[in-house]
Order: C-alpha cells, then sequence, then structure tokens
C-alpha cells in the first residue's frame, strides 16, 4: 500500500541478550514511533559475526530477540520486522559502499577502537568495515529517520558522508538520513561501573540488567549499585555517575524530571531510591518479558513474521540496489 509516511530503519546485533540499555535508548522509541512511520526493524545478524558467536547461541538469541521486538510493542502486520543475513542487498550493497568509504573515515570510528583494543586477537576486516554494511542497512530503504542510543551517531553521520559523496558522484540515489536520539537514556551505564556503557556483549559484571530478567534478578541488580559516599540524589554524571545513571533510568520508566526526582528522594538514603528505581524497571519490563517468552514458545509464528518481513523488506532494499548498480555501470542480470 503506498502512503506519505516517512520511513525508519534501525537494528540491534543479537550479539547478546538485550539490556536496559538497548531498551531505552533504542527499542523503546522505535515502539512509539512505529505507529506514525513506515518502519523497517531488523536483526542484523551479519554485524554480530564481527565478533565470535557461536553457532546455536546466535540462531537462539536472533528468534528471542525477534520475539523481544514484538513484545516491546511493535506490531509486526504494520512494520516490517526481518533478519539482516535473510535480505542478500545489505551484503551487495554493503560491498559497493565499501568502495566509497575511506579507510580514514573508517579508521576513525569510536565503536572500532574500543572494540578492537577489547579484542585484540580479533580485529577482522569486517569490524573494520562494519560502518559501509550499517550504511548499506539504512541507504537500502531511503530511511528518513534512524533511532538509536548515543553511541550510533557517528555511524550515522558517517552515512551521511558516504550518501552525499555517492550522491555527489551519481545525483540524487540516497535519502540523507537523520539520528535520533532520545533525550533521556541515550546513553545508560553499568550499575557497577557507571563509567562504561551497559553492553551486552559484556555482562558479566553484574552491572547489566536484560530485558528478560527476572523481577528478583532486576532487584537485586539494583540494590547491588554502585553509588557513591555522599547521601543526596542528585544528577551530577562527572562527579556522581552512579546516582546520576540511576536518575537517568529512572527518569526513562516514569518520564519525571531531574528536579522533580531530587525532590521525590530529598532527606532519604540511598537504599530507598535504588529500591524504588528496581521497582519502576520491573514494572516497565514485567509485561515485555512475559509476552516475549510467550512468544519464544511460539517457533512458527516467529517463522512466519519473519519470513514476511524479509520479503516485504527485499522488495524496498532491491529497488535502491538495482538503482546503484545502473548508476554505476554493473549490467543488469
Ligand atoms: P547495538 O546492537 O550495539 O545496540 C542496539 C541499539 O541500542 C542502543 N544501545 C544503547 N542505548 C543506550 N544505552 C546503552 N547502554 C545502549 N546500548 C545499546 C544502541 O545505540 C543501538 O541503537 N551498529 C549498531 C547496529 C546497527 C544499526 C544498523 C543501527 C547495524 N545496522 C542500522 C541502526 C541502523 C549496533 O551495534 O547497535
Amino acid at each position: 500500500m503506498e502512503n506519505n509516511k516517512k520511513t525508519i530503519l534501525s537494528g540491534i546485533q543479537p550479539s547478546g541478550a538485550m539490556t536496559l540499555g538497548t531498551y531505552l535508548g533504542a527499542l523503546k522509541n522505535w515502539a512509539a514511533l512505529s505507529e506514525t512511520y513506515d518502519c523497517y526493524f531488523t536483526i542484523v545478524d551479519m554485524h554480530a559475526i564481527t565478533a565470535r558467536q557461536d553457532p546455536a547461541e546466535l540462531r537462539k538469541r536472533t528468534l528471542s530477540q525477534l520475539a523481544q521486538y514484538i513484545a516491546c510493542g511493535i506490531d509486526p502486520q504494520n512494520n516490517t520486522l526481518f533478519i539482516q543475513s535473510h535480505v542478500p542487498a545489505h551484503a551487495q550493497l554493503g560491498w559497493v559502499l565499501s568502495c566509497y568509504t575511506m579507510f580514514g573515515e573508517l579508521s576513525r570510528m569510536t565503536q572500532f577502537k574500543d572494540k578492537s583494543a577489547k579484542n585484540a586477537e580479533n580485529i577482522n576486516a569486517g569490524l573494520f568495515t562494519y560502518p559501509s554494511l550499517m550504511a548499506a542497512d539504512i541507504l537500502l530503504y531511503q530511511a528518513d529517520l534512524v533511532p538509536v542510543g548515543d553511541d550510533q551517531k557517528q555511524h550515522i553521520e558517517l552515512t551521511r558522508d558516504v550518501a552525499v559523496r555517492f550522491n555527489g558522484v551519481y545525483g540524487d540515489v540516497f535519502k540523507l538520513p537523520e539520528p535520533y536520539i532520545p533525550k533521556i537514556g541515550a546513553r545508560i551505564m553499568d550499575l557497577q561501573s557507571p563509567t562504561e556503557k551497559m553492553s551486552k556483549s559484556e555482562i558479566s559484571g553484574g552491572g547489566c540488567v536484560l530485558l528478560l530478567d527476572s523481577p528478583d534478578d532486576i532487584m537485586r541488580s539494583f540494590k547491588r549499585a554502585k553509588t557513591d559516599s555522599e547521601t543526596s540524589v542528585r544528577h551530577d554524571p562527572a562527579e556522581k555517575p552512579g546516582v546520576s545513571n540511576l536518575m537517568q533510568i529512572y527518569s526513562a520508566c516514569t518520564n519525571k524530571s531531574f528536579s522533580a526526582i531530587e525532590d521525590e528522594f530529598a532527606g532519604k538514603g540511598y537504599g530507598d531510591f535504588k529500591q524504588s528505581v528496581g521497582e519502576v524497571v520491573v514494572e516497565t519490563l514485567r509485561p515485555i518479558r512475559e509476552e516475549a517468552l510467550r512468544l519464544i514458545a511460539d517457533k512458527s509464528y516467529l517463522e512466519t513474521i519473519y519470513a514476511q518481513g524479509a520479503q516485504k523488506a527485499a522488495a524496498t532494499a532491491n529497488r535502491t540496489l538495482n538503482k546503484v548498480y545502473k548508476k554505476i555501470g554493473f549490467i543488469t542480470a
């Protein structure tokens, strides 16, 4: 059906179980925007293999991630939910765009620098050219908007640079996408190391809350959350990273402002505060977890959704890919 809605594309790597950070930075906004935009939400398994994955785990996480997308409130009938590797145009355009992305640009990517520092024994070529594939993900759908957390902003800027470069040579082939980064929740920090981003690929330290964690586990994580030696609930990320992060989480779940939160907990200790943050997170995630667990058990339903999604996504993606192939001088097969 033709419509005048603007287009959204976004994706999450199935490189680990999705966290509260993934939810507040991205998924929550996907769900909120999914009614008004024409949305493509993908599970980027091709990106995930830039780090070594256990095959059985990857398969399991991919399906579980699809269930969690739906459980977060993204209606699979009105939105296109698909698995990246099911749509070959991503790899195809990714290759083309890697020829229009400069070595120097890729070398400046913070995520590449971070990930290669943490994983010195596997700094593979895919990890380096990852942003060209991400640019392909976005540009294939002529996306207007890309809802992501703060850490993806640099990749979207690079996507725009590559699109401008390509358009400069061949005419207006790609639409230039804008990032959509929430004011609150764009960078949720680890509860144990609040100067580090909460990350699904590093959940070992106990500072990570997963979307599918049980209420008891969530409460335990918040009760143990690192704070500081003061007692006042005050927003000051430089001096009080732990408390400020908890305030950010509380604000993102309740829509309360920082000053309202400071008032609410004035004169109360950190124990009460952590208990309250834990409780709002439990209540935010409870319906998502319940619905996700129900859907994970319904494998044939999930198979139908991703099969439909791949078909719809491929139809759009191939239009852009064909245009690109023509422009650069490939003979149409
Ligand atoms: P990924 O899989 O690391 O994270 C998925 C999304 O969740 C956001 N996010 C967070 N937001 C706030 N606080 C956190 N602690 C936190 N952790 C993760 C991320 O910003 C992201 O929006 N390269 C992307 C995946 C990707 C993609 C794309 C995204 C591939 N192709 C096309 C958008 C469009 C990534 O590694 O995200």
